[in-house]
């Protein structure tokens, strides 16, 4: 009889992996559907549209085709050219297809850049709030995740004179995300020139999560690799989710330095191997193909935006500034008297509204709520009145 203990004994790395709330919010909102209960989905940061017809026909014709089998770990020279031409154009940059890895989703790209450029011990700047996973990659290769805040009040656009602050000899890397997840603010240009200013003669690399760059509704969307002598520091994580309604496609890319893309692309042989070459093929057709979905999916999500502000901002104790970007509403909430994770949760079990508590993105994240607007108008409106509701009823004397 095998004696030893059935306690699965895990490696202590694991217990410095995180996860992300939006998940397992889904999860729970899940159960309380199977018990019966009625749930509107704003937790989820997924486009609720359908992927356009002709990258659903694209994807279909590459696998009668034969793209079938695997492709270079780096990605199919048709996609890597494809998206050096569309990453390249939208910034006004030069990109060589050498500089492009695709992997299965963007978020791939985090995990691989910070695996081959962040040592135990260094320091890395992340957003908080901010897309959880940023802290929970730098803290399991056992380097240091040093927050900087996203002020309200600058519509949640970075303070670089307090990111300035922050950097210290250790300092290897600095996250930016923008248009920016939970908070849908945006970086401009000039305070990329500022950052770009305070960084000169550092040796510091900057990861640049662009993943909502198509879906800015003020301004043009800036990005530090347009800055003279920024694009060989910056590495760009870009991909389909978003911009094109594939998120269960599992398609991403980054843009970078043709040298450490060919590091990331040791990494892809040691783990996935290569990326779907029939979902490559149909990553082409995105690319090259009618944008008028893109378009569409944009206005839609103005309209809604519209719907879903307007409505934060009657509710009483809440506050809610207009995002630039992305397709999420960060209200303010201290003026319910509740924590963001206690409200969150009473909206969950009592009003049949999912959302994310702040915190669910950091510490800097307490205060406030994350309202996903990919729903339907209908929906946003019976979230809307559903927390409304709650909130009057446990407001009332
Ligand atoms: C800020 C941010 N970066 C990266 C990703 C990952 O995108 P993908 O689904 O392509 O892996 C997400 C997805 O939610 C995100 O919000």
């Amino acid at each position: 009889m095998n004696a030893l203990p059935n306690k699965l004994r895990l490696a202590e790395r694991m217990s410095r992996l995180g996860t992300e709330g939006a998940f397992d919010t889904l999860v729970r909102a899940r159960q309380l559907e199977a018990q019966g209960r009625e749930i509107v989905h704003l937790e989820i940061g997924e486009p609720d549209f359908p992927t356009a017809g002709h990258i659903v026909e694209a994807a279909a014709a590459a696998l009668r085709e034969g793209w079938t089998h695997y492709s270079p770990p780096g990605g199919l020279p048709e996609l890597q050219k494809a998206v050096a031409e569309d990453a390249g154009r939208r910034r006004g940059i030069a990109v060589d297809p050498s500089e492009v890895v695709i992997t299965p989703g963007a978020k791939p790209i985090l995990f691989y850049v910070i695996l081959a450029l962040v040592e135990p011990g260094d320091e890395v700047l992340c957003p908080d709030p901010g897309f959880p996973i940023y802290e929970s990659m730098v803290r399991f290769v056992e380097a240091r995740p040093v927050p900087y805040g996203l002020p309200e009040e600058r519509d949640f656009e970075i303070d670089v004179g307090e990111m300035l602050a922050k950097i210290t000899d250790r300092t290897r890397l600095i996250i930016l995300n923008s248009p920016h997840n939970p908070t849908g603010g945006a970086i401009g240009r000039a305070q990329l020139e500022r950052l770009a200013g305070g960084l000169a003669g550092r040796d510091i690399f900057v990861l640049s999560d662009e993943i909502y760059h198509r879906l800015i509704y003020d301004g043009e969307h800036a990005s530090l690799a347009q800055l003279p002598g920024w694009k060989e520091r910056t590495i760009i994580l870009d991909g389909f989710s978003k911009a094109y309604a594939m998120t269960g496609w599992r398609l991403g890319y980054g843009v970078m330095r043709a040298d450490l893309a060919e590091q990331v692309g040791r990494l892809i042989v040691n783990s996935h191997s290569c990326t779907a070459s029939f979902t490559q093929m149909a990553g082409v057709a995105a690319l090259r193909g009618d944008q008028s979905a893109v378009s569409s999916m944009l206005a839609e999500f103005r309209r809604r935006r519209a719907v879903m502000v307007e409505g934060l901002n009657r509710i009483p104790g809440f506050r809610c500034r207009w995002p630039r970007g992305a397709f999420y509403a960060f209200p303010n909430i201290t003026g319910t008297g509740l924590s963001s994770r206690a409200l969150a949760d009473a909206l969950l079990h009592e009003a049949g509204v999912a959302c994310l508590p702040g915190t669910a993105f950091g510490r800097g994240g307490e205060g406030y709520l994350r309202f996903s607007y990919a729903n339907s108008v209908e929906n946003i409106e019976e979230a809307l009145r559903r927390t409304a509701r709650w909130i009057e009823a446990r407001l009332s004397p």
